[in-house]
């Protein structure tokens, strides 16, 4: 064993395990995803744009729990749903079914850098937690803008690359920020350890699943991983052209960690989630103007909401 790993095997055992989505069966990550679908459509679509009656495409669906509450809320609508998993598919397939929702909602296998789809045909084009996954991040944005109508959003959320848990290795490593400090080669080491010692203290029954599934998420990180940070992400911005930046926010882990999300070089690592609305706008391009402004709006926001909390202490003492 290197230094190098045994380092990071050593502080890995100084951090609690991070929350994880259920890894159980999978009507229950299904149902997770369509719990999360449901809080960012509450809190954050709902007072952007109206579900109702619209062209949804839902790029990336892992299995199917977003594409299906959005479903929900476009009644008088129609939802599809493409994945470049054929597994997720049919998951997302069966989870809809069991909801009772299949008559507004398609879903179907397909490669976000190749949809299959019509020049402008949707008015909404969703993407949650994929843009830190696809092999070809700025051709798939290109396709989402392709088949949107003229005037219609794209509606994006992911994780950068250095963010605490950008790396996408919790289930095994709880070390936050492991991508900053290791190399691949010692992080894919490190996920094979950690799932051997496990494995170790499992029923005979279980032991061979987990050693497998702990393979799945070396091969995820490696092939599935590609390390989207947000000067990358800006840059496949500036590349897109054709869009206007309606909302671009970067959000923190926490209250506390906030201002250091406005500083050149500090926010790739204390920004945990970018979200993004772009509206295809055939004349016009992002700039870097937008980045600024949008900075300043949300950060007025933050310190207004901060003033607020500080006089309602003070009127409450
Ligand atoms: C982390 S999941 C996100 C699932 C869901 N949108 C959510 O927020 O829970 C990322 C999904 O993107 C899919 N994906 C990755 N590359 C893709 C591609 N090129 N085209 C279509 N789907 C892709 C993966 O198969 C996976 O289901």
């Amino acid at each position: 064993m290197n230094t190098s790993l045994r380092i990071l095997l050593w502080l890995n055992d100084r951090f609690s395990m991070p929350s994880t989505p259920p890894r159980g069966d999978p009507d229950s990550y299904s149902e997770w995803e369509f719990q999360v679908a449901k809080d960012l459509y509450e809190e954050w679509y709902r007072s952007l744009v109206s579900f109702d009656r619209k062209f949804i495409l839902d790029v990336g669906i892992g299995l199917g729990g977003n594409t299906v509450y959005y479903s929900l809320q476009s009644q008088q609508g129609q939802v599809h749903g493409i994945d470049i998993n054929a597994w997720h598919v049919r998951q997302a397939k069966r989870f809809a079914e069991k909801k009772g929702k299949s008559e507004n909602i398609l879903f179907e296998l397909a490669d976000a850098a190749s949809l299959p789809f019509a020049d402008g045909t949707y008015d909404i084009v969703i993407s949650n937690q994929c843009m830190e996954h696809f092999p070809n991040p700025w051709k798939s944005l290109g396709e989402m803008r392709r088949v949107l109508k003229e005037g219609g959003m794209a509606l994006l959320e992911f994780p950068p690359y250095y963010s605490a848990k950008g790396a996408h290795l919790y289930d095994h490593i709880k070390m936050p920020w492991c991508q900053v400090f290791f190399s691949d080669a010692t992080l894919v080491a490190g996920v094979r350890a950690i799932g051997r010692a496990r494995a170790q203290c499992m029923p005979p029954s279980q032991k061979e699943a987990y050693l497998k599934y702990t393979e799945t998420q070396v091969d995820q990180f490696l092939r599935w991983v590609n390390k989207m940070s947000l000067c990358r992400f800006r840059r496949v911005l500036y590349r897109s052209r054709g869009w206007r930046m309606i909302v671009f926010q970067k959000r923190p882990s926490s209250t506390k960690t906030r201002p250091l999300i406005y500083l050149p070089f500090l926010e790739e690592f204390f920004v945990t989630s970018i979200r993004l609305v772009l509206q295809k706008r055939s004349t016009e391009h992002i700039t870097c103007f937008d980045f600024v402004r949008e900075d300043i709006r949300w950060g007025i926001m933050s310190l207004r909401n901060f003033a607020n909390r500080v006089l309602g202490r003070l009127r409450a003492v």
